[in-house]
C-alpha cells in the first residue's frame, strides 16, 4: 500500500491482464489446503486492486477460472465457486463506491443459477462506474471465446469478405476493451494458458516465480516499471532506423 511509482503516467499501462498461479503451491509450502491458497490470493487481489486504482491503471484482467478448471477435484472447482459468491457478496458494495466497474469475461450458463444472478447483478450495479474497469475471467477460454465469436458472427450472416481484425474484436468478450498492454504471471509458467490468445498478439509479458498470494504492491510496481522500459514496435521498426 502506498507504493509509488516511478514512471510517468503516458509510459504507465492502460491495460494489465494477470494470471493469478501458484495459489496451491503457496498453501502447500505452508502445510495448507489447497483452498486456504485460493483465499489467501483472494486477499492480494484486494491488495492489487486498490494499487491498481494508486497506480492510475485503467483496465484490470484477471484469470480466475479457465474453462479447463472444470478438470480439477470437484471440491476445489466447488470451493473456487463459493469464493467467487462470497467476495462479491462482501465486497460488492466497497468496490461500487470505490468506483469500479465489474465486468464478466466467459461464458456464464455453466454456473449455479445463483451464482450467475450475482455476476449478473454485480455487472449491472457497476456499469456507470469508471475509476477501474475490472474484467473478471470466469469460465474463460481464449479458444472458446474465439469459437464464440465465430458462431455469432455466422449467426449473423456477415459475408466473407466482411470478416476483418476490427469486425471479430467486435464479437469477442472484450469487445470495447483495448488490449492488454502487460500480462504478469506469477508462479514462474512460461505459457499462455489459454488466457486472452487474441489479444495479448502484441502485449509485454512479465513473469516472476513470485507465488500469487505473495504478489505485493511493491512487486506490482517493478512489472509496471519493468514495463515502462521495455520498446514496443508492434511489429515495426524503431523510428530512428526510418532511411
Ligand atoms: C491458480 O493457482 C489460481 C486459480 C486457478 C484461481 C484463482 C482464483 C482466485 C485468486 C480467487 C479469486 C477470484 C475472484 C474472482 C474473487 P493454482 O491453483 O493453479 O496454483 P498451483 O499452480 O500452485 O496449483
Amino acid at each position: 500500500m502506498g507504493e509509488t511509482l516511478n514512471i510517468p503516467p503516458e509510459k504507465t499501462p492502460q491495460h494489465v491482464a494477470i494470471i493469478m498461479d501458484g495459489n496451491g503451491r503457496w498453501a502447500l509450502s505452508r502445510g495448507l489446503p489447497r483452498l486456504a491458497g485460493h483465499r489467501a490470493g483472494t486477499e492480494n487481489l484486494r491488495r492489487i486492486i486498490r494499487a491498481s486504482v494508486e497506480f492510475g491503471v485503467k483496465y484490470l484482467t484477471i484469470y480466475a477460472f479457465s474453462t479447463e478448471n472444470w478438470r480439477r477435484p470437484p471440491a476445489e472447482v466447488q470451493g473456487l465457486m463459493h469464493i467467487v459468491e462470497d467476495v462479491i457478496d462482501r465486497e460488492l458494495n466497497e468496490l461500487n463506491e470505490e468506483g469500479v466497474q465489474l465486468r464478466h469475461l466467459g461464458r456464464l450458463e455453466k454456473l449455479a443459477s445463483k451464482l450467475r444472478k450475482k455476476v449478473l447483478s454485480a455487472v449491472e450495479l457497476t456499469k456507470n462506474n469508471e475509476r477501474l474497469i475490472l474484467n473478471i475471467a470466469f469460465n474463460y477460454g481464449g479458444r472458446d471465446e474465439i469459437i464464440y465469436a465465430i458462431q455469432n458472427i455466422i449467426r449473423d450472416g456477415v459475408s466473407a469478405d466482411d470478416v476483418n481484425i476490427e469486425m471479430m474484436e467486435s464479437y469477442l468478450f472484450t469487445a470495447g476493451i483495448p488490449d492488454p498492454d502487460l500480462i504478469i504471471r506469477t508462479s514462474g509458467e512460461l505459457r499462455t494458458s489459454n488466457f486472452l490468445i487474441w489479444q495479448s498478439a502484441y502485449s509485454e509479458w512479465y513473469v516472476t516465480p513470485t507465488y500469487w498470494p505473495d504478489f505485493g504492491s511493491e512487486e506490482y510496481a517493478k512489472a509496471l516499471e519493468t514495463y515502462a522500459q521495455r520498446d514496443r514496435r508492434f511489429g515495426g521498426i524503431a523510428e530512428k532506423f526510418y532511411e
